[in-house]
Parts: structure tokens; C-alpha cells; sequence
């Protein structure tokens, strides 16, 4: 592998003047990440979130390799194919209620700003110009683009850096009391013929800090949309697929919102692929004489007949293997095996929710140096601002999990 390359190479979140270089790969398989200098990391993270299944799961390799020799790539524009027919109706035959019809994408980002494009020319197709806001939530994340960057929390979307440039919407706190839904409903009382949308990420905010809520505030959010007329998405970019327990966090609270976005777990972690589903009562203020009030977004790689083949494996895996019981296993390790750093001076908090194991710090003062005591014990796991956390592949052994767990415990017991 080139050294040079490094030099012409513009890292995600990383400051390239400072920063640690970063590793490199040769290879993955189940719950490793095989390093090029020898190293082998039980992987703590399944890939941002993606590789539900483990790495390199034959099955889904079988069905990439069959699509690949088949048709890689067609366009979608006038054109269709079976891996993204197959999938949007088993999607649309999972999703709870009628959310039904599939738009796809490339990335969440991107699924999200179709979301949220698709909330406001629901009402602008029905002639209301006013209601172009989204309102989202203190602690969420849903993007990097500069509308996603918006409804993001002030701090994690950069609002003070960008300040005039994003688009404007509203960030709310999450009405988890009495005094906050008061204050929630007299927001809404004030704005609602603004406001498109109301855009959460249910049960677990993820990378606004891992935080997790109840379901009864999807159900009060459901009702409060309602109520004011306003749509409300669900992002479970993060949640959907097994990670919190379910098959979709929505499920938990019997709610189904007008819109879901869904990405990350959805190719088991192989290709890129997110779809944008709408509930019938949307996609039907979309059909009209007018063209338009057609909805103009398609990106090229839209549906990539790959991607929806690796999806449609991962959907046979959901179904072959009982993952709900697999998650219930690593809830309970994770519990169990977390405990431990209550005990610890700076740890503020632990929490468990089905696949996801959170140990939120007072501070991390070195994040860097806290990456490299974790790597020293041959594990991937990346904290974030105060989090140390774990989000492994369902496909985890005990002992691999142990290990994970392990480490966490000794970095923070010797650093903290
Ligand atoms: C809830 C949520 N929404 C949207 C996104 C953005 O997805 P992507 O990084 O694929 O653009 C993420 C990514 O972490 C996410 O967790």
C-alpha cells in the first residue's frame, strides 16, 4: 500500500496538521480488522454502526459477487430493476403501518435531506408556503450536509461556525418532563404554521452523545404532530436494524411516524445504500396533474442494484437468525460486564440498550491519548467527546465481547 497516498488523502473529522496517521487495513472477517503492520483489533464500533452481521459474511458475499457478474450498476431514472423492487417491498412489508413507498439513496445524509425536502413540498403541494421548517431535537445528529448540519445540535452541527449559512430551523430540548412538554407545546402553539416536520432519532440519539429516551416520548411526539398538523420522521439511520432490540426502534412505542430514513445496517454494512420511506397519505400529495409537484431529487447512484442485492442478503439474514435474541445476549453482557465502571471517579454514567454499551465520562480531557491505550489492548473503539462506547456486530462471540468490555474497563480504570 502507498505511504505517499496519505499525502493526498483529506480525512473525516480530523485535524490533518495534529493528528495521529491512521492505521491501515488489509483485511476484516466477523469482528476483526486485520491491520497491514500485523496488528489484529477486535472491532468495538461493526463500522460506524454498519456491519450488523459481522464482516465479510459469506452469504451477503455470495449475493454481491451473483449481482456483480450480473449488472453492478443501472440507472434508475426510466429504468428498474429486481434487487431494488424486492427490496423497497420487503422494506415497505417490515416497516410497521402503511409506510410504503421507498425513495433511495446513497448515504443518510442524504436520506434525511430527501426527508426533510419531501416534508416541505408535502405542504407546498398542497398550497401552504408557510410551513418550510423542520424542528429537531438538542442532542440529535442526522447529517453532515449543510441542511442535515441544521437540525443536527448546535454543537455537534457547527451552528456557531457556520452561523448565517445553514438554513434556519429550530433545535429544541427533548420534552422528557412536564415543565419541558409545557414548553414544547407552547413552542408548537407559536410556530406550527411554520413547521414542516418534526425530525427525531427514536430511543437512542447517537452521535449527539448516545443518549437514550423512552418510548412513551415517540408516542406524546406522535400525538403533538398531530394535534398541530405537522409531520413527523423518524431517523433510524442508527436504530433500524436490530440495534436497539427491535427490528426498528419504532416498533418499541408502536408509533409510526409519516417518514423514516434508514442506511448504516441496511447493506449489513457492505455498500452504500439509505432509502427515505413515506407513509401513503405523502406520497399521495405527490401525484397531481402538475408536474410539479413531482419530487425532483434522484441521485445517479440511486439504488444501486448492488447495494439493494447486499440489502436484500442482509434482510435474509434478519430472517434466518434470531438477531433479537442475539442482541438480548449482548444487552446482558454488556451490562453485566460495563458495571464495573460506575465504580470509577469520572465516569458519570453507564448505560445499556440492546446492542449499544455507553460509559459516558465527566470529561476526557486526551481523547487521542485514550484512543491509543484502547488500541494497546488490540481493540477498535472510538470515544467521542466524553462517550466511550460499544456497538458491536450481532455476530459477536462472548469472548470477543468480553474482550471488548475488558479493555474499556482497564483503560479507564488505569486513566481514570
Ligand atoms: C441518525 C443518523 N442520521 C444520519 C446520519 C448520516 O449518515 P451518513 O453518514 O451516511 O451520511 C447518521 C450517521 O451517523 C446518523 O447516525
Amino acid at each position: 500500500m502507498s505511504q505517499s497516498g496519505l499525502n493526498h488523502i483529506w480525512l473525516p473529522y480530523t485535524q490533518m496538521k495534529t493528528s495521529t496517521p491512521p492505521l491501515k487495513v488489509s483485511h476484516t472477517k466477523g469482528s476483526h480488522i486485520y491491520l497491514c503492520d500485523g496488528r489484529v483489533l477486535i472491532d468495538g464500533i461493526a463500522s460506524w454502526w454498519t456491519a450488523c452481521h459481522g464482516y465479510n459474511h459469506p452469504y451477503i458475499q455470495q449475493a454481491a459477487q451473483k449481482q456483480l457478474a450480473l449488472m453492478p450498476h443501472v440507472m434508475f431514472g426510466g429504468l428498474v430493476h429486481e434487487p431494488a423492487l424486492k427490496l423497497a417491498e420487503r422494506l415497505s412489508n417490515l416497516l410497521p403501518g402503511d409506510l410504503e413507498r421507498v425513495f433511495f439513496t446513497d448515504s443518510g445524509s442524504v436520506a434525511v435531506e430527501v426527508a426533510m425536502k419531501m416534508a416541505m413540498q408535502y405542504w407546498i403541494n398542497q398550497n401552504n408556503r408557510k410551513k418550510t421548517k423542520l424542528l429537531a431535537f438538542q442532542g440529535g445528529y442526522h447529517g453532515d450536509t449543510l441542511a442535515t448540519m441544521s437540525v443536527c445540535d448546535p454543537e455537534e452541527g457547527m451552528h456557531h461556525l457556520f452561523s448565517g449559512i445553514l438554513p434556519e430551523n429550530y433545535v429544541v430540548p427533548l420534552p422528557t418532563n412536564h415543565l419541558a412538554c409545557q414548553n414544547f407545546e407552547n413552542f408548537l402553539e407559536h410556530h406550527h404554521q411554520e413547521i414542516a416536520a418534526i425530525l427525531i432519532e427514536p430511543l437512542v440519539q447517537g452521535a449527539g452523545g448516545m443518549l437514550f429516551h423512552d418510548p412513551e416520548l415517540l408516542i406524546y411526539l406522535r400525538k403533538q404532530a398531530d394535534r398541530f398538523s405537522i409531520l413527523l420522521i423518524f431517523d433510524e439511520i442508527f436504530t433500524g436494524f436490530g440495534r436497539t432490540g427491535s427490528l426498528f426502534a419504532c416498533q418499541q412505542a408502536n408509533v409510526t411516524p409519516d417518514i423514516i430514513t434508514l442506511s448504516k445496517a441496511l447493506t449489513g454494512g457492505t455498500m452504500a445504500l439509505a432509502a427515505t420511506v413515506a407513509r401513503h397519505h405523502v406520497f399521495e400529495k405527490f401525484l397531481s396533474d402538475n408536474a410539479e409537484h413531482a419530487l425532483m431529487h434522484g441521485p445517479t447512484f440511486m439504488a444501486n442494484p448492488l447495494a439493494c442485492a447486499c440489502a436484500n442478503a442482509s434482510l435474509d439474514l434478519f430472517e434466518q437468525t434470531p438477531y433479537e435474541e442475539k442482541v438480548k445476549n449482548i444487552e446482558i453482557q454488556l451490562k453485566e460486564s460495563l458495571n464495573p465502571c460506575r465504580n470509577f471517579h469520572n465516569v458519570k454514567d453507564v448505560r445499556v440498550k440492546g446492542g449499544i454499551g455507553v460509559v459516558e465520562l465527566n470529561s476526557i480531557d486526551h481523547l487521542d491519548d485514550l484512543k491509543q491505550l484502547l488500541l494497546q489492548q488490540n481493540v477498535w473503539i472510538r470515544p467521542f467527546r466524553n462517550i466511550v462506547y460499544l456497538t458491536p456486530a450481532f455476530t459477536i462471540s462472548q469472548e470477543e465481547l468480553s474482550q471488548l468490555t475488558q479493555a474499556i474497563v482497564k483503560v479507564l480504570y488505569k486513566d481514570h
